[in-house]
């Protein structure tokens, strides 16, 4: 099979490692990909916003699958151009996106659904949400509505801070992701991310992880887009799995389908384990980054098995295997992320690191110059350990870390503490 994998991030990097182990992928192309997933295949200079263009590439190069890494083609509805030339692609058409693309989307469906979900008030003018928030009291969680590349939530600990956020999106500041705002009330609990396989109407467990979204040590500092995670995430049993599914995934897949906008591909739900049991604080629509960077190395079934059968509606039927190990990874950030990363750095030392026992290496944003690889974006590496336990994969991933030189770069020193501090 020929395949072509869209994205060029970590989560790239482990799924075209993890495709390209499988005896069904002949050709693998990651388009742009980076340095890393040039390892695992042919990388492709596409630019995936022009879907005319990928829809050539495929038809030229006689591509049998596409996999759509990141959110933002889903949303411009990369999946549909694709299948009008009856190329069959893994991920959600475009409005079935709209469950990561609109939170307000996603709120209305958990009313029609009864999906367990924070409060919330929906706002299209600042003075109606201003009134909201001095009413509700802080703490206050205030959301733009669209894709905000991971700074449209503010979780507001003042009513002060809430007041600011409503006034920075409704003047423009996340541009038109603002022009409606979702204010929720603020859970409280322990979050997890959780990832479900869906053909449209089966939908298969996948995994947990726990990410690390704050750019310091003991989670202080601004949001990233993940400073590390590993999986599973202890918090999620096997009977709070069953609640999950039965509660929150399941409701939501059948009233995607009975809406005639069936779900397919990966559900990725961002939940809060509240002491009432799990609430749903956001979908996405792939998965995640840097939690794919630990799915797939626990991953022993065939990932182009899993994935065809998504696609051609036949989850039913599909059986999924797991290592009995925990995945632990840690990004390595470009000085300044999540501001404007220093770039061009060279970095040291990855191919070493990556022969260490039990490790794996997870380009993200690299770039090779000559003979170096030199840093070129925020997130820079994910380096993973594999081990009998959380404190073992850590240890591995550290190790690892300590191995890599590389001045221009930082990471946290406290990846998978609330797992190891239970
Ligand atoms: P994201 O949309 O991934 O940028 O999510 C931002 C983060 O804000 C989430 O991972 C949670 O930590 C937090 N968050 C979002 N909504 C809520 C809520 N209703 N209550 C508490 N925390 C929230
Ligand atoms: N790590 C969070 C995300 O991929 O959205």
């Amino acid at each position: 099979m020929n395949i072509l994998l869209i994205g060029s991030g970590g989560r790239e990097h482990a799924l075209a490692w993890k495709l390209s182990q499988s005896p069904r992928c002949s050709a693998l192309f990651i388009a742009p990909g980076n340095p890393g997933t040039a390892q695992c295949g042919t990388n492709v200079a596409l630019n995936v916003t022009d879907h005319e263009a990928v829809a050539r590439f495929c038809i030229e190069n006689a591509i049998d699958l596409v996999i759509v890494g990141p959110e933002a083609p889903l949303v411009a509805g990369l999946a549909d151009d694709l299948g009008r030339h009856g190329i069959r692609v893994f991920g959600p058409t475009q409005q079935a996106a709209q469950l990561e693309g609109s939170k307000a989307f996603t709120k209305a469906l958990c009313d029609e659904a009864h999906v367990p979900t924070a409060r919330y008030g929906r706002f299209t003018a600042p003075e109606p949400a201003l009134a909201y928030v001095r009413k509700q009291g802080a703490p206050i969680v205030i959301k733009a509505d669209g894709l905000a590349a991971g700074k449209g939530v503010v979780v507001a600990m003042t009513l002060t801070e809430a007041e600011d956020a409503i006034r920075m999106m409704f003047s423009g500041g996340l541009g038109k992701a603002g022009e409606e705002v979702v204010i929720e009330e603020c859970l409280i609990g322990e979050e997890v991310s959780f990832f479900v396989l869906c053909d449209g109407e089966n939908a298969m467990p996948l995994a947990s992880a726990q990410d690390h979204k704050r750019v310091g040590d003991g989670d202080t500092g601004p949001n990233t887009g993940g400073m590390g995670a590993y999986s599973p995430a202890p918090v999620m049993t096997h009977a709070m799995e069953q609640r999950v599914m039965e509660e929150i995934i399941l409701p939501s897949i059948q009233t995607m389908k009975k809406r005639g906008t069936p779900f397919k591909g990966v559900l990725f739900a961002g939940l809060m384990i509240t002491h009432t049991g799990p609430k749903l604080i956001e979908y996405n629509v792939r998965f995640g980054d840097p939690e794919c960077e630990v799915l797939m190395p626990r991953l022993e079934t065939d990932l182009v098995d899993l994935l065809e059968a998504a696609v051609e509606g036949r989850l039913g039927g599909q059986s999924i295997h797991w290592k009995d190990e925990a995945a632990l990874t840690v990004i390595m950030a470009a000085e300044n992320y999540p501001g404007t990363p220093k770039t061009g750095t060279v970095i040291k030392g990855v191919e070493k690191a990556a022969a260490l026992a039990d490790t794996l290496v997870f380009h993200a944003g690299t770039k090779q110059d000559g003979a170096n690889i030199v840093a070129n974006g925020g997130r820079v590496l994910a380096v993973t350990g594999l081990g009998k336990s959380v404190a073992e994969a850590q240890k591995r991933a550290y190790d690892a870390v300590d191995t890599i030189d590389w001045p221009g770069g930082f990471c946290r020193r406290d990846i998978g503490h609330r797992a190891i501090g239970r």
